[in-house]
């Protein structure tokens, strides 16, 4: 007799994909200025510890908040005893607030309208239960965040399509790729139910134009699904152009007198997944939020949400924080320029290296990096060989494309608000040297060098790779 449930013993999690790999290399051996000089620096996590030095004197100078006092008198027990799923109406207040000023007020958001959830992960998750059944899929486009197949597949059994983007126009969407994305569902047998988008897109770092969303707007009416539009990096745009919002491009063809009705049909089909975990780098608190216009969702999800409250001390401090308004449009600011620096500082190491990114980056915690012309052939072996090199060789740990489902070899996700501006530094110096040897060697390929390997030169190059491409981690010796 079976005694685990098929759930807890099948592997589609997706935690065997190199995105999570990375992160155990680095906990292995982690890279510490004093400690240990040689070990891996981090740069496969979309953290922002750029601006926590304003939230902590925030906090300074609030102490009555962490405290868990209100007019000098202790609420502690108040914080301990509330268990309402429908959140603390002043955070939710604080929280829409907090959007709306994200998005320069362009939109409002209504309170009675969000759902809090344990981070945008349960948001994601709790929206595929609310909008699929099992078997039924929404169209992802490609590169996509890695932990989607974990958070919109894993225990709802929905599934995802790809719309193919490709580096041809900056790997946008086009109305090509979504209605192939469609017709390969359908010989799938898969009923599509929506699209789901990130704006800011991660892992590209770049926001979406105002025709794309239009562009979506338009086939999700036609098409009859959902768009979700997760908004999670939208405080993070640190460049022109500015952040647009799904919510802002509704707001507009609700005043268009032409398109009025049609989007009065789609307004609720049309849901934000937000959370703190990014713009205010706190991951660590699990907040999340669903905001959506269809009546029959948010109270499905908010009954769905039990699973996967927000604790209420958490709620409370939040309230407090997002609830002063010169501290939040001090913080946006500055957080942004903070960003901008740190990206700018990244692109110019890279480019010392003789490695670009795409050069639309305007927003998020990362870049998406071109390293096609050190590959040795244009194909994911080779992707994964330069990565695992990059990881056990360089000592650093970035995305490989192919764990965001990219389509073409050769791109990587690096971060760059993890760490300090001396660690930055000292990974652009490993990536220099990494290059200028593997030049001296002959292991890097130029474009076209990687057609002449592809045809089958090149031994040496592969000679100089096999030592790194052959020392798996200790997962794989396991599973060997
Ligand atoms: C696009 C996107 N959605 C959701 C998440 C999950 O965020 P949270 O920590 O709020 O669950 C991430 C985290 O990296 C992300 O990049």
């Amino acid at each position: 007799m079976k005694l685990l449930s098929t759930k807890a013993t099948c592997n589609t999690h997706g935690q065997d994909s190199s995105y999570f790999l990375g992160w155990e290399e680095y906990e292995k051996n982690p890279y510490d200025e004093v400690v240990n000089p040689k070990g891996i620096i981090q740069m496969g996590l979309a953290e922002n510890q750029l601006s926590f030095d304003l939230l902590e004197s925030w906090l300074a100078k609030n102490p009555d908040v962490p405290g868990f006092k209100r007019d000098n008198k202790s609420i502690f027990r108040e914080l301990a005893l509330f268990q309402d799923y429908h959140g603390l109406p002043s955070f939710k207040k604080a929280l829409v607030d907090f959007m709306a000023e994200i998005r320069g007020n362009k939109v409002a958001f209504d309170p009675n309208h969000i759902v809090l959830t344990a981070g945008a992960t349960s948001a994601n998750e709790t929206l595929m239960f609310c909008l699929a059944e099992p078997g039924e899929a929404f169209l992802l486009p490609t590169p996509y965040y890695p932990g989607f197949d974990r958070d919109l597949k894993w225990r709802t059994g929905v599934e995802i399509v790809p719309i193919q983007c490709n580096s041809s126009n900056n790997f946008q969407i086009t109305k090509s790729a979504l209605h192939q994305a469609h017709e390969q569902a359908k010989k799938q047998n898969l009923r599509v139910k929506g699209v789901l988008v990130t704006n800011p897109s991660n892992p590209l770092g770049t926001t979406m134009s105002r025709g794309k969303l239009d562009l979506l707007l338009d086939f999700i009416k036609d098409k009859d699904m959902h768009l979700i539009s997760d908004e999670i990096y939208s405080g993070t745009v640190f460049s022109s152009p500015g952040f647009v919002s799904v919510m802002e491009v509704l707001k507009e063809r609700t005043h268009n007198l032409k398109d009025s009705d049609d989007t009065a049909q789609i307004r609720d089909r049309v849901h934000v997944v937000y959370s703190l975990s990014k713009d205010l780098g706190l991951p660590g608190f699990r907040v999340g939020a669903i905001y959506s216009e269809n009546d029959t969702v948010v109270a499905a999800a908010t009954k769905m949400s039990s699973f996967g409250l927000v604790s209420s001390q958490t709620q409370y401090l939040l309230s407090a924080m997002l609830g002063d308004k010169k501290f939040t449009k001090n913080y946006i600011s500055e957080n942004q320029k903070r960003l901008k620096r740190r990206q700018r500082m990244l692109v110019s190491g890279l480019r010392k290296a003789g490695i670009g990114c795409l050069k639309t980056n305007n927003a998020g915690l990362f870049c998406w990096v071109d390293m096609r012309h050190l590959l040795r052939s244009n194909t994911f072996e080779a992707e994964m060989e330069l990565w695992k090199k990059i990881l056990y060789k360089v000592g650093l740990n970035i995305s490989p494309g192919s764990s965001c489902h990219c389509t073409e070899p050769g791109w990587f996700r690096v971060c760059f608000a993890n760490m300090s501006e001396d660690t930055l530094n000292l990974a652009m110096k490993r990536l220099k040297a990494f290059v200028g040897d593997s030049r001296v060697e002959g292991s890097c390929s130029s474009s076209s060098s990687i057609r002449a390997q592809s045809s089958g030169s090149g031994t040496s190059a592969r000679k100089s790779l096999s030592k790194w491409v052959f020392r798996l981690s200790s997962r794989e010796q396991e599973e060997r």
